[in-house]
């Protein structure tokens, strides 16, 4: 059965043009298995009192839109409706967000944190104190919260060390995103990404054997 709503015009396994909050409406009620969400965020740049224009370091990034708190927020809550009982979403956050603290961002839904992963990414970036080089995967878990049963390989280290593809300037790191995908869901079932970028996470899925919905409003494809 699939996951989209019977007027919807996206199309599972590709690289869908859209925005994501407009992709997710037309995915059914407890449908995917698992999601991942990598915001593009705009949080240290508010902190820093930046705005777009004055970044002056890698234009690719500071060109791509961004998301405030009250679109991660609505996300967040569509992937909690769209998400079946017991799915996971992986939620990729920098080290401003991780300090921060995210979980009044899961307020209103049925998400529960149960980890953290640090990615180690191999080559060292900037930074105005020490350069960075890692970021980081928080996981959380939709209601009734369940280890045993959901989550099959016990053998992912909770620092990973792997470097990133160069499709995306923020590419993820696919092998782990498969080793994951593959501990929480089976063949057949569906994997979520509503902001894709390079889709690191397609990659993974066709990887998997999983099947795959999502789409970037930049880097999609018109079909
Ligand atoms: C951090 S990147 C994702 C990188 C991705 N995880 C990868 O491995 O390549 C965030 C992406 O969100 C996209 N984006 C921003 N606002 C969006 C929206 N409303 N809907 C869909 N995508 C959006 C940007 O175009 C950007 O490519």
């Amino acid at each position: 059965m699939s996951v989209l709503k019977d007027n919807s015009k996206y199309i599972l396994n590709t690289r869908n043009k859209a925005d994501g909050l407009k992709l997710m409406s037309l995915i059914k009620d407890t449908s995917v298995s698992a999601a991942f969400f990598d915001p593009q965020y705009r949080g240290i740049l508010d902190k820093l009192k930046y705005g777009n224009e004055g970044v002056s370091r890698g234009k690719m990034r500071s060109s791509l839109p961004q998301m405030n708190r009250d679109t991660i927020i609505s996300f967040i809550k569509e992937i909690n409706r769209v998400l079946k009982a017991s799915g996971h979403l992986f939620l990729w956050v920098d080290k401003f967000h991780l300090c921060q603290g995210v979980l009044d961002w899961i307020n209103d839904t049925e998400l529960n944190l149960v980890d953290m992963i640090v990615w180690d990414k191999g080559r060292i970036g900037m930074g105005y104190r020490t350069r960075r080089k890692s970021e980081y995967l928080i996981v959380f878990q939709k209601s009734p919260v369940k280890a045993k049963s959901c989550w099959r390989d016990h053998s992912i280290p909770d620092v990973w060390g792997e470097k990133a593809g160069k499709i995306h300037t923020h590419s993820k790191p696919v092998e782990l995103q498969k080793r994951l995908i593959c501990a929480v869901t089976l063949e057949g079932d569906v994997i979520l990404d509503p902001a894709a970028g390079g889709f690191s996470v397609l990659t993974a899925c066709k990887e998997a054997g999983r099947d795959f919905i999502g789409g970037d409003i930049v880097y999609g494809e018109d079909f």
